[in-house]
């Protein structure tokens, strides 16, 4: 099952917008809701996560449905690589089915793309794209759903994340084992404990099949730290509103 339940960030009169920590506390009443649903009616569902803030959201699931790991997890990485992709492409002017690339971390504007894992047709996305360009388009993918809500006006991005979800929706149904970012629960992997945070993993039949741990440059380890503290802060304000 695919959770979409939730409010979008959308445009206030003067102009700015809500953060997507700032939908949580209404997200959450949804999820509790979406969650007692699923306990009730879908108990062996799978379940993909699209609701933001995506791994707060995830996570407070996971606190109330106490699922095996493999059978839960968030869509963002997906969404992200997309949009990472599509900016390489148009600045390297080839066609987007010759990039391959992975955003991972929380689905913030912290996320990280994965530079060092960036190919074009196999070959290192360096030898396309200067460092500034890419330095330029890494900082544009972060803040790529804000661009959405600002085109929009009102309401988040839609289509996208229904494409993003539906790949892995595939992943699962068709048992294809694809190696997708995937928020998932981990137990360890990459130094987290505990944590929904996007990360490379195997989706088959099973859901979550296997996380991969990528070596990660000195650069991205710190980053990816960065954003796991985001998303452990995000992960203390579900628990601190639940003892409410
Ligand atoms: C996005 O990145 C809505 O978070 C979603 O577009």
């Amino acid at each position: 099952m695919i959770n979409t339940a939730g409010v979008p960030r959308t445009t206030r009169p003067d102009g700015t917008m809500p953060t997507r920590e700032e939908l949580l506390g209404t997200n959450l009443k949804i999820t509790d809701f979406v969650s007692e649903g699923i306990a009730k009616f879908a108990p062996n569902a799978i379940i993909i996560s699209i609701a933001n803030p995506l791994d707060a959201i995830v996570y407070r699931l996971q606190m109330n449905l106490n699922r095996d790991r493999s059978t839960i997890m968030g869509m963002a990485g997906v969404l992200d690589s997309a949009r990472y992709k599509l900016f390489i492409a148009q600045e390297a002017n080839v066609s987007v089915e010759n990039i391959e690339a992975m955003v991972l971390g929380g689905h913030g504007d912290d996320m990280l793309p994965i530079r060092s894992a960036c190919r074009i047709a196999g070959m290192p996305v360096e030898q396309f794209v200067s460092p500034e360009k890419l330095d330029a388009i890494e900082a544009r993918t972060r803040k790529a759903g804000g661009e959405v809500v600002k085109l929009l006006g009102s309401g988040s991005a839609f289509v996208s994340p229904a494409w993003s979800a539906l790949q892995m929706a595939e992943a699962i149904v068709y048992d294809k084992r694809k190696i997708m970012p995937v928020s998932a629960l981990l137990n360890g992997e990459y130094g987290v404990n505990g944590l929904f945070i996007g990360v490379p993993a195997i989706l088959g039949k099973n859901g979550v099949e296997q996380i991969i741990e990528m070596d990660l440059t000195d650069k991205e380890k710190e980053m990816f730290k960065n954003s796991v503290a985001s998303v452990q802060k995000t992960a203390n304000e579900v628990v601190a509103l639940t003892n409410k």
